[in-house]
């Protein structure tokens, strides 16, 4: 039977990346549709399960994408409430790539570090889908964990601790020349800023005692002065780094591995922490967070 994927974004054009990652990681059709939220999904979910009998339909699955992960993580609630009984199907949220690329930077950079307990670790620019996941991530695994934002505002951070059950401190930083202050204590950085933004310099980071830094902005300049998109465990300035193409590559086997999974089984949620669960069985055993 073939393998259906239902691809539910919540941006008006469905992501092209989310498609071509599905086909190449084994489903035989993708079924896109652009501008989903929470109140027209109920009849497209229907559409994916009464349309095969309930031991068939492990080999249809649904995938959430699109740039804004709050309205992703409120449609994959509404999906889950459209199943009822034996009438279901796995379903997989990464809008924005956030999930599996925060698995991957942050399976990353406890690798370099051996445990991440008690670590303080700073994400800049936490407030966006990537920075978030990681931060709730990281605070899972035991570190210490603040984001950085532009606003004075630290509504985000508090959203991210109570989705994963713990104390994320808000961090203001305007611009790059905030970063030494914002990094004060840091042991471990992950910058999640926006394409093509450095957010800090050198000096905010080099030889000041952070031990493992991950970058995951693969457009010029880095987001993180001094680490290149191809690092994937290099030593520089005293600390193990990761650039975007080092942590990416793990995050496309993550990304496959998942889809996978979803035609496995008819009721298999995958959202941060199981995403994690997943990594963990991928075969390089270190390259996956513990503890999550
Ligand atoms: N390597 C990979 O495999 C991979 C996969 C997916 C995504 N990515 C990359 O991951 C990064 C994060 O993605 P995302 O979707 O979470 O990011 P995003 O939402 O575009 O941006 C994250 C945060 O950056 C801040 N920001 C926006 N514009 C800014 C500017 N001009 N200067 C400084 N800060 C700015 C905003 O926070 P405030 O308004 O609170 O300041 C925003 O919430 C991006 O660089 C993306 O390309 C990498």
């Amino acid at each position: 039977m073939r393998k259906l994927l239902l691809q539910l974004d919540t941006s008006v054009h469905p992501s092209v990346f989310d498609r071509v990652v599905a086909f190449d990681a084994g489903a035989d059709e993708v079924m896109s549709y652009g501008g989903v939220n929470e109140d027209t999904v109920r009849d497209l979910v229907h559409g994916a399960i009464f349309t095969r009998g309930p031991k068939d339909l492990h080999h249809t699955a649904i995938f959430i994408g699109g740039t804004d992960m709050a309205a992703g993580e409120r449609l994959l609630a509404a999906v889950r409430k459209a199943f009822f009984g034996p009438m279901r199907v796995s379903v997989m949220l990464d809008s924005n790539g956030s999930n599996t690329t925060a698995v991957a930077a942050v399976s990353k950079l406890q690798q370099a570090v051996g445990s991440l307990q008690g670590l303080r670790a700073v994400v800049t620019a936490g407030t966006g889908p990537v920075g978030a996941r990681a931060a709730g991530l990281l605070v899972m695994s035991g570190a210490d964990v603040a984001i950085t934002s532009r606003r004075a505002d630290a509504s985000a951070a508090a959203s991210i601790g109570q989705r994963f059950g713990g104390t994320i401190r808000s961090l203001t930083m305007a611009d790059a020349s905030g970063a030494g202050a914002a990094l004060a204590g840091a042991e471990v950085l992950l910058n999640a800023g926006p394409a093509g933004v450095q957010l800090v310099p050198l000096g905010a980071w080099a030889g000041t005692g952070v031990r493992a830094a991950a970058d995951v902005n693969a457009v010029p300049p880095s987001g993180i002065e001094g680490i290149d998109v191809r690092d994937d465990g290099a030593e520089k300035e005293g600390a193990v780094v990761f650039g975007a193409l080092g942590v990416g590559g793990l995050k496309m086997k993550i990304h496959k591995a998942c889809i996978t999974r979803l035609f496995e089984r008819n009721d298999l949620v995958l959202d941060a922490e199981t995403i994690a669960e997943v990594a963990r069985t991928l075969p390089s055993k270190t390259d996956a967070p513990r503890g999550t």
